[in-house]
């Protein structure tokens, strides 16, 4: 026996001048997730409907959107969280700018990325001599699941309503890859003169992140966003303006420039 049935899906349709929610009846089988029904709804009643998505399996990070209000991977969305008489909302992701109906134009994230200056080598040593702790390593491989969806930079509060904070924040996903790199054992930033702590405060918009954790719970890769990326870069941060030896070097180069 067939255990098909039909669920509402409410659907935003529109483009950057505006739009509004359609309401949809759709098929659906067991087993089936949101981003297979958006593509029932694209074969047999909106053609025309616009969805990013590549790979199905949760690794891409192309098909986010906002599911009932929660962003979330339309892929990694099983049906079978809803009861079949709910009504399924799926917006774009709210935090960036539409381009047609469920597709928003990421590239705020792309800009942020492009400001956090890369892994410096050490200068001593040779690709192939690089040795880490198992510790180290583990950590790294933590931030490096990223599947660049962009959902913990779509739900966080302080982009989320507020487009005047993005010139000055870096948004979760892009101060995980600072703390990262201001962590990592082998990178010689500091000694090229690139202070990480510093450029986290005053050019990536650290003070911004109040540690709500929203970013953490909507990671599909399960990152610990908060706890062990930005809660380590505000202490390593506040060391840093705390430590008696980096005091004294600010007064005596305030003096000499005075
Ligand atoms: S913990 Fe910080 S970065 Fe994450 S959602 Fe909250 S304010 Fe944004
Ligand atoms: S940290 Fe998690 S939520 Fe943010 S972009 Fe990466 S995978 Fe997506
Ligand atoms: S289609 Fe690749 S993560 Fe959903």
């Amino acid at each position: 026996m067939s255990d098909a049935y039909r669920a509402h899906f409410r659907v935003w349709r529109g483009d950057q001048d505006g739009g509004d929610l359609r309401d949809f009846e759709v098929e659906v089988h067991e087993g089936e997730v949101v981003l297979d029904i958006v593509h029932r709804l694209q074969a047999t009643q909106a053609p025309d409907l616009a969805v990013r998505w590549n790979c199905k399996a949760g690794k891409c990070g192309s098909c986010s959107a906002e599911i009932n209000g929660r962003p979330r991977l339309m892929c990694m969305t099983r049906m079978s969280v809803f009861t079949r008489e709910e009504t399924v909302t799926v917006t774009p992701l709210r935090a960036f700018p539409v381009v047609r109906d469920l597709v928003t134009d990421v590239g705020f994230n792309y800009t942020k990325a492009r400001q956090v200056p890369a892994f410096v080598p050490p200068a001593e040593l040779a690709p192939g001599e690089y040795r880490m702790t198992q510790e180290d390593v583990d950590r790294s491989q933590e931030f490096r699941k990223c599947i660049e969806c962009f959902l913990c930079q779509d739900t966080c509060h302080v982009v989320r309503d507020h487009e005047e904070n993005k010139p000055a924040f870096a948004g979760p996903r892009f101060l995980m890859r600072v703390a990262e790199l201001d962590m990592h054992p082998l990178d010689a930033a500091e000694a090229s003169g690139l202070d990480r702590k510093t450029t986290a405060q005053d050019e990536h918009g650290l003070g911004y992140c109040n540690i709500t954790k929203c970013c953490t719970e909507v990671c599909p890769e399960g990152i610990k966003i908060t706890d062990n990326a930005l809660i380590p870069l505000k202490e390593r941060a506040a060391d840093r303006k705390y430590d008696p030896v980096v005091w004294l070097g600010n007064k005596i180069r305030r003096r000499s420039s005075s």
